[in-house]
C-alpha cells in the first residue's frame, strides 16, 4: 500500500534519511523503532508531504505522491497524528473534531459531518463525555485520544502515529494500544507506527524496521524483532516495565 524507495531528504545541508527503502502493505501494522533523532519522525513528515523529498519516490496504492502537498494525501487517505498530539487547546472537543473532519464537510455536507463525529464519540466514549471541555484541558491519554480521532475524522486508509504513547502513563499506555490493534481490525486500516515503548509496539504489530542514524538496519516479523538480541538490548530495554506487569 505504501513504499518508499531510497527516500533521502535534508535539513538544511545535514542529510536525515538516507536511502530509507520500506513498505507497509495493505491491512499490516509496522513499527519504526530507534533512538532519539534516528530520523522516526523526519520519515513520518515525509511521507504525509511536511517535509520535502530529496532523493527517491514515495508510492501509495501504486501512485507515484513524492513531493504531494499534504492536504492532497489526507484527501487521499493517509492521516498523519503527529509528535506531541496537535489539538487546538482553546476549542472544545467537539469543534477540534468538526476541524478534523472539514474534508467531511467539504464533500459531504454538514449532515454526513455530524454523524461521522457522533460515530467517533461512540469510538472514544471518553470524548463523548467532555465533548464540551476545552481539549488543552484534557489529560495527557485523551488529549491522544483526541488527536487519533481528529485524524480518523478524515477518513484514512492508513494512519501514521508518532510516538501516542509518549508521557502517559502505563494503564494508559495500554488502553491506547488496545484501541490502535482494534481501530485496526474494525476500520480495516493500515498503520505506520513509531515507538519508544517499541516492546508495546511491536506486539501489536506484523512486521518492524529499526532505524539507526537515518538509515534502515533492519526489517523483520515483529515476533522475530522481539526475540533479536540486539534488539532487546539496544531497544527493549528501556520500557516503562509496569506496561508488561
Ligand atoms: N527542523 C529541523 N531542523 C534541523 N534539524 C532537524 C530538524 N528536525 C529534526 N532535525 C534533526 O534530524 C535528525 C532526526 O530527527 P527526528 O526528529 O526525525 O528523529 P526521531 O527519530 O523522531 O527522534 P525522537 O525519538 O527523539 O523523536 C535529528 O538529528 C534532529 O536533530
Ligand atoms: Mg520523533
Amino acid at each position: 500500500m505504501l513504499r518508499l524507495v531510497n527516500v533521502n531528504s535534508n535539513y538544511g545541508l545535514v542529510r536525515v534519511l538516507k536511502n530509507v527503502s520500506m513498505h507497509v502493505g495493505e491491512g499490516e501494522t509496522v513499527t519504526l523503532i530507534g533512538a532519539n533523532g534516528a530520523g522516526k519522525t523526519t520519515t513520518l513528515r515525509t511521507i504525509s508531504g511536511l517535509h520535502p523529498v530529496k532523493e527517491g519516490r514515495i508510492y501509495f496504492q501504486d501512485r507515484d505522491i513524492t513531493g504531494w502537498p499534504a492536504e492532497r494525501l489526507v484527501e487521499l487517505g493517509i492521516a498523519h497524528v503527529p509528535e506531541g498530539r496537535q489539538i487546538f487547546s482553546p476549542m472544545s472537543v467537539h469543534d477540534n473534531l468538526e476541524l478534523g473532519g472539514h474534508l467531511v464537510y467539504k464533500h459531504y455536507g454538514r449532515k454526513r459531518l455530524k454523524l461521522e463525529i457522533d460515530q467517533m464519540l461512540d469510538l472514544f466514549p471518553v470524548l463523548r463525555q467532555r465533548r464540551g471541555q476545552y481539549a488543552g484541558t484534557l489529560s495527557g491519554g485523551e488529549q491522544q485520544m483526541l488527536a487519533i480521532a481528529m485524524a480518523l475524522m478524515s477518513g484514512p486508509r492508513m494512519l501514521l502515529l508518532d510516538e501516542p504513547s509518549m508521557g502517559l502513563a502505563p494503564m494508559i499506555i495500554r488502553d491506547i494500544f488496545a484501541r490502535i490493534a482494534r481501530l485496526q481490525q474494525e476500520r480495516k486500516l493500515t498503520v505506520l507506527l513509531i515507538e519508544q515503548n517499541a516492546k508495546a509496539a511491536l506486539n501489536i504489530s506484523d512486521r518492524g524496521y529499526v532505524m539507526e542514524t537515518g538509515r534502515i538496519l533492519l526489517e523483520e516479523e515483529a515476533g522475530a524483532l522481539l526475540a533479536n538480541p540486539e534488539v532487546k538490548r539496544a531497544y527493549l530495554g528501556r520500557e516503562q516495565r509496569e506496561v508488561w506487569e
